[in-house]
């Protein structure tokens, strides 16, 4: 199985284009070095054959993203059509924004077969916007939760449920941030000699994620924030991760100790937020979670199990 982070940051990016907080003050005029390689917004590509890709998430940054990824890219020459893409399939673990907006830049009569719970289609279907992506050739296919799938040929996927909650612009009144259902997934990627685990957004690691994940070879998971309330020190916004859905990585409920004694043998950060001190290499929080045996994702990060 090869895996390709295609967008290791969350929402917004690195940096985000009103930012001027330090991690993303660091790469406006004037300013001294970048805190880290820019990056791109939440997305993994994964391929058995290296000839047929599934994309977990669809980010607003996906034409980049496979600008910068030749594995993406339309192969050409004798015996390829002039119209040709090794995405075959595009899976989504919510209907956030940084994760549905790339099926816009997929729209040009190509087909490929959309994979998402039957919530997470629910909430394509009421955007017309998505019609663009033009049904009779991008099949819109439901994906039952713990019911493994064979997306690609010797790639089976299977969606289970984390704790989260309903996209930010669906958010009414009050707001369950511990949702269990079909709006926030996680995804077991297997091949036959290969298993992993991406779950960019998770509220909370209840008893049964953390059995599911014991022992587990990849998990490839949240790590938005490294403080539950760093967006509100760094005086950029008044959200907690746990109100934006997503655990933090510090903190007796925070990732580093929920999977302190899970036996996973490679734990990659995704989807991490512009203002997470765990960007910069040389500071604190970094040698904290690689002394923790983490490793912080980047954009082209390449692995095979
Ligand atoms: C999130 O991960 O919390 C969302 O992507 C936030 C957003 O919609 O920008
Ligand atoms: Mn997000």
């Amino acid at each position: 199985m090869r895996l390709i982070v295609l967008g290791a940051a969350a929402g917004g990016g690195l940096p985000q284009w009103n930012c001027a907080a330090a991690n993303s003050a660091s790469y406006w005029a004037g300013s001294a070095t970048p805190v880290a390689p820019a990056a791109t917004q939440s997305s993994l590509a994964v391929s058995v054959d290296g000839a047929r890709w599934l994309v977990l998430n669809a980010s607003p940054d996906l034409r980049a993203q496979i600008m910068a990824t030749p594995a993406l890219q339309p192969r050409t020459g004798n015996g390829h059509g002039l119209r040709n893409s090794p995405i075959a399939a595009v899976m989504l673990t919510n209907g956030d924004i940084d994760h549905v907006v790339g099926l816009l830049s997929l729209r040009e009569g190509q087909a490929f077969d959309l994979w998402a719970t039957a919530g997470i289609h629910d909430v394509l279907d009421q955007n017309p916007l998505f019609e663009a992506v033009n049904r009779a050739i991008v099949p819109r296919r439901i994906i039952a939760l713990d019911q493994p799938m064979e997306v690609l040929p010797g790639l089976t996927t299977t969606l289970f449920a984390v704790p989260g909650k309903v996209p930010l612009y669906m958010e009414g009144e009050s707001v369950d941030t511990q949702l269990m259902g079909e709006q926030t997934v996680g995804v077991e990627i297997a091949t036959a000699t290969a298993r992993a685990f991406y779950i960019p957004g998770c509220a909370t690691m209840v008893p049964a994620l953390a059995e599911r994940l014991r022992g587990a070879a990849l998990v490839l998971f949240d790590g938005t924030v490294f403080h539950d309330d760093e967006m509100i020190r760094e005086g950029v916004g008044h959200k907690t991760g746990a109100r934006m859905g997503h655990m933090a990585m510090a903190g007796p409920d925070g990732s580093l100790a929920a999977f302190d004694a899970l036996g996973v043998a490679l734990r990659v950060y995704v989807h991490i937020n512009n203002t997470n001190p765990v960007w910069n290499p040389a500071g604190a929080e970094r040698a904290a979670v690689e002394a923790a045996g983490w490793t912080v994702a980047h954009d082209g990060m390449e692995i095979t199990l």
